[in-house]
């Protein structure tokens, strides 16, 4: 099975921390590693290839990164811009198609995510494995705990999934909680390459041709790039929306593996907060001064190289980086984007 990882996305929500030079996938959050090298070495296990989609700002990055895990990539697609996921899917899916046949069978794995349980990720991953084996689309459920309106949502009778609806609004969001047999759509999918092309080309047929337009007629190497025309012009979505939403194909393994999409610092702070500690500190280098709190606590505090010190103060993300600083009141972490909003505005 092939780990086609997706990085090509920039994570606004976590900055300072996730910048456009240095996306949230390959900032070194847990045990100075990035959640990209957390991602291949999770799969290393049950897959057999690494296909890296990504973009050409992203690129050297990846090599960089995984060198220093000394893991190399089989494949690379690089898209000189971003169409979301259903076409960097598409054209990798594409690519092994033309490489290898229709049937091999692909895991599509985000790259910024965090996954605690190995042994109950690798019992769900083979389980997939079997119902993409058949023919399917298989998504993998997580149990929700709160109405996210950034999620997809999945409708299910164990594996079998009768709708999947991406990204509800709040109302809709907290009705699928209250009828308790919907999940989050954790954002991988197990399938064939060629079952996920047949229903892209029946369900987006434009966006599927436009990816077999934009694929290089001289073969497919270990390092694809897509000229920039041709990826212009294919219309931009997500596996979600233009596949997940309409196929009949699509079921669902539920799984309870610790899965986190880290998507702001109030997430960040739920994973980094310890039992008994009074505030959550993360990624201290280990020369960097150890951060001072007088009766402070419940604060998430990220420290990479400057001493911090909080004095009487609750419930505040505090996260220091070299040139920016952001500091926030636990729950707002939302409202970070709109500060890069801003920033883009003024430069
Ligand atoms: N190569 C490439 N090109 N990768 C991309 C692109 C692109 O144009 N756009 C996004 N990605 C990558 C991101 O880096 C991330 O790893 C992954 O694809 C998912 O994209 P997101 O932009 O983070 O999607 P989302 O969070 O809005 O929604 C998805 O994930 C949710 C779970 O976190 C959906 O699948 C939802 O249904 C799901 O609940
Ligand atoms: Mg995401």
């Amino acid at each position: 099975m092939i780990n086609m990882i997706l990085c090509g996305g920039s994570g606004t929500r976590l900055w300072p921390l996730s910048r456009t030079m240095l996306p949230k996938q390959f900032v070194r959050l847990f045990n100075n590693r990035s959640l990209f090298q957390d991602t291949v070495l999770r799969n290393q296990s049950v897959c057999s290839h690494t296909f890296v989609v990504s973009n050409n700002e992203q690129f050297f990055l990846a090599v960089d990164q995984l060198g220093q895990i000394s893991s190399a990539s089989d494949q690379f697609l690089l898209e000189p811009v971003g169409r979301n996921t259903a076409p960097a899917i598409a054209l990798a899916c594409m690519a092994i198609v033309a490489d290898k046949n229709a049937d091999d069978l692909v895991l599509v794995t985000t790259s910024d995510h965090l996954v605690k349980d190995q042994s109950a990720y690798e019992a769900a991953v083979l389980k997939a494995k079997a119902l993409a084996e058949q023919n399917n689309l298989v998504t993998f459920g997580i149990k929700p705990t709160y109405p996210e309106v950034g999620f997809g949502y999945i409708e299910a009778n164990g594996n079998d999934v009768s709708s999947f609806k991406e990204k509800p609004d709040a109302v809709t969001a907290q009705s699928y909680i209250d009828q308790g047999n919907y999940y989050w759509n954790s954002g991988m999918f197990c399938f064939k390459a060629g079952v996920f092309l047949e229903e892209l080309k029946q369900y987006a047929p434009e966006m599927y041709q436009a990816c077999l337009d934009a694929m290089p007629k001289d073969g497919c190497n270990n390092e694809i790039r897509i000229d920039l025309d041709a990826m212009k012009a294919i219309p931009e979505d997500s596996i979600d929306y233009a596949v997940m939403e309409k196929s009949q194909k699509v079921k669902v393994v539920p799984c309870d593996m610790g899965w986190s999409d880290l998507g702001s610092f109030d997430a960040l702070y739920d994973e980094v907060k310890q039992p008994g500690l009074d505030n959550a500190v993360l990624a201290r280098l280990e020369d960097s001064p150890e951060p001072i709190c007088i009766d402070s606590k419940d604060n998430l505090i990220v420290a990479r190289e400057r001493q911090i010190a909080l004095v009487d103060v609750e419930d505040l993300l505090v996260v220091d980086t070299s040139d920016a600083i952001l500091i926030s009141k636990k729950g707002s972490s939302q409202k970070v984007k709109n500060v890069v909003a801003q920033i883009k505005k003024q430069s």
